[in-house]
């Protein structure tokens, strides 16, 4: 059947293993690293205005870079902290964030997470969204479904925006941030909540099991929703970029989340914002 043959579609390692299983490892290597020194100071390098590093992310993606390397020897890397100029438009390619939500991990906010997707001609294949902190995965496989864990996740049925929980996020672009806010005090108090997470990949993930109905933003980067895309498509969810256009791992806006509050959230509030 169609499982059978996207499964054969998909690489296999050079130990043997499928690709969501060397995610996996991956991302308990990297986010297990990042755990373990959660709750210690934290060297901090400032690479733009709001926008920090600590000496963790980048321990935390070299870890995972070298399973790849080793598993995957022919795929390409794009990965923030050292492989951020890699073209993910042609063949395999793994795009990685070691460590989203930084500005949560570096104050101690519990709420980080480390993402990892496999993109076939930059279209998310296989997706791994790991909260290290609560031992929670988010998972999916083109075709498969999406997953926490072994339990299958679906995104919201909420019928509208009014009816809905929805999280933003304001990134490093101080224009983009400013619509996004703009955006949030139109549709206030029309909604059932407003959160700012402080993790693109893990609202896309709430979006995708349906904690969070909608999560939406204006100014992202591939690997903060390259396994969100997948998440929430396989979770039955809605998205795409903020024209309504298809949502593709290079789109800087987007909203995400259950059907019909996303087609009510572009209809009603977000279609004229643009933000491609
Ligand atoms: C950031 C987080 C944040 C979002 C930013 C991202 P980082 O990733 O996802 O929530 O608003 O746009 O860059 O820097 O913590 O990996
Ligand atoms: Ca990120
Ligand atoms: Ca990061």
């Amino acid at each position: 059947g169609v499982r059978a043959e996207l499964m054969a579609d998909l690489p296999i390692s050079t130990s043997g293993m499928q690709a969501i299983d060397v995610a996996w490892l991956c991302a308990r290597a990297g986010g297990g690293l990042a755990l373990e020194r959660f709750r210690g100071d934290h060297a901090i390098d400032v690479k733009g205005h709001r926008n920090i590093v600590t000496e963790t992310d980048v321990a935390a993606e070299l870890r995972i870079i070298e399973i790849l390397r080793a598993e995957f020897p022919d795929h390409s890397i794009l990965s923030e902290e050292t492989a951020a100029d890699t073209d993910a438009s042609r063949g395999w390619t793994w795009v990685i964030d070691p460590i989203d939500g930084t500005k949560n991990y570096a104050i101690g906010i519990p709420f980080w997470c480390t993402n990892i997707a496999l993109c076939l001609d930059a279209e998310p294949v296989v997706a791994l969204t790991y909260d290290a902190v609560h031992d929670e995965g988010f998972w999916a496989v083109a075709g498969q479904g999406a997953f926490c864990g072994d339990r299958p996740i679906v995104a919201s049925d909420k019928p509208d925006v009014f009816s809905s929980v929805l999280g933003i996020d304001l990134g490093y672009d101080d224009a983009a941030g400013a619509r996004q806010l703009d955006l949030m005090r139109e549709i206030f108090p029309n909604t059932q909540g407003i959160r700012i997470t402080g993790s693109a990949a893990l609202g896309m993930a709430y979006a995708a099991c349906g904690r969070l109905d909608l999560y939406a933003h204006l100014n992202v980067s591939p690997w903060d929703i390259a396994a969100g895309i997948l998440l929430v498509r396989e979770a039955g969810g809605a998205v795409s970029d903020r024209a309504g256009g298809p949502m593709r791992i290079t789109s800087k806006g987007f909203a995400a989340g259950g059907r019909q509050v996303h087609d009510d959230f572009m209809a009603r509030y977000a279609g004229a914002q643009g933000g491609k």
